[in-house]
């Protein structure tokens, strides 16, 4: 029994905000920002757009590529740190606008390594027999926790959301994920967080992020989860067909992709118009390449995020 990709959607805000637009917010520039991070521009969530209505967009574009109903739908898992509210759980939200009313639905929280913590529980829930089919979301609004006076962060991250049907298939050939590994270590919590909280300030916080630290640990613990996955698959790096990473800067996904000998033309990416938008950024990012054609049917695509935690993972599947 695997999991298997039916069908992938993504959604974004309808307001773009260039580099040339954020330097009128705060002390910067359009070449700064491309020579540290590969970004360009991001989108920015407007008023009426929140991470429900991105996440119920991406899973409605995921349930039209799977050709299946919402109601096929036993379980739906969202990947994100900026939910509507502090409860219920946004899946919940979403589970509601898209009328089911079976199953189970409920958030993860795992920052920037959301979207392959909840692809990982969901492929464990559906091999426990807990449903037949589940959509798997990564959905953010980060933009509602920056602090616009500092250059340091506000100018990295954008607002978007990317949806994965994933259905149990008895006999899927090669098909579906392969392998699945996650990793926490708690002791970096305060490299990267939001400074509030219910139970502490009563107030939703702002992020804040030690950036050289973050990058640091970044390159490293990606590069051996990413060698995890393939060794619990038994594969070559070579056998890759595409990489799609979490988007957090070209350096770091340059960097991992060059150690485990990815040549860069397998990498997606999106950075360079989305910024860096956390749990959203992979099944974003994989839309974007099934869309344009370069994601096929029997690709072999390894996805790995990293972030706050510090949280990390990777995911090998089979499309
Ligand atoms: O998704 C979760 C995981 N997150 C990440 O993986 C992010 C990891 N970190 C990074 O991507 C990089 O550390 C950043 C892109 C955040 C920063 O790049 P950096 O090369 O580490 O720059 P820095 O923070 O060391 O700053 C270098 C200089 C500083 O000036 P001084 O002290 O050298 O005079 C900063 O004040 O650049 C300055 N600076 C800026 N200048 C123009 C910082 N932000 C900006 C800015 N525009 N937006």
């Amino acid at each position: 029994m695997r999991s298997v990709i039916r069908g992938v959607g993504s959604a974004l805000p309808k307001r773009v905000m260039t580099n040339d637009d954020m330097s009128k917010v705060v002390d910067t520039s359009h070449e700064w920002i491309v020579e540290r991070t590969g970004i360009h521009a991001r989108h920015i969530a407007g008023e009426g757009e929140t991470t429900r209505t991105l996440a119920v967009a991406a899973a409605k574009d995921a349930l039209a590529a799977a050709g299946m109903a919402a109601d096929e739908i036993d379980l739906v898992i969202v990947a994100t740190s900026t939910p509507d509210q502090t409860f219920p759980a946004t899946a919940t939200s979403v589970q509601a606008d898209l009328g089911i009313h079976h199953g189970m639905a409920f958030d993860v929280q795992a920052v920037c390594s959301g979207f392959v913590y909840a692809l990982t529980t969901a492929d464990a829930l559906l091999k426990a027999a807990q449903g037949k089919a589940a959509l798997v979301i990564g959905s953010e609004t980060f933009s509602r926790i920056l602090d616009w006076t500092d250059r340091g962060t506000c100018v990295l991250f954008g607002d978007g959301a990317g949806a994965f049907v994933l259905t149990a298939e008895e006999n899927p050939g090669d098909r579906g994920i392969l392998a699945c590994k996650l990793h926490s270590d708690g002791r970096y919590n305060d490299k990267l967080y939001v400074d509030g909280g219910p139970s502490t300030t009563k107030t939703v916080g702002h992020l804040r992020m030690e950036g050289k630290e973050v990058f640091k640990h970044a390159v490293v613990n990606i590069a051996s989860v990413m060698q995890e996955v393939l060794n619990d698959a038994k594969l070559p790096a070579s056998a890759i067909d595409w990489f799609v990473p979490h988007q957090a800067n070209r350096r770091i996904l340059e960097g991992t992709a060059r150690k485990l000998g990815i040549s860069e033309d397998k990498i997606v990416l999106t950075l360079d118009r989305h910024g860096n938008t956390s749990a959203a950024s992979i099944p974003l990012a994989f839309d974007v390449a099934v869309k344009d054609g370069r994601i096929r049917k029997g690709d072999l695509v390894l996805m790995e995020a990293m972030g706050g935690g510090f949280t990390w993972g990777a995911v090998l599947a089979r499309l």
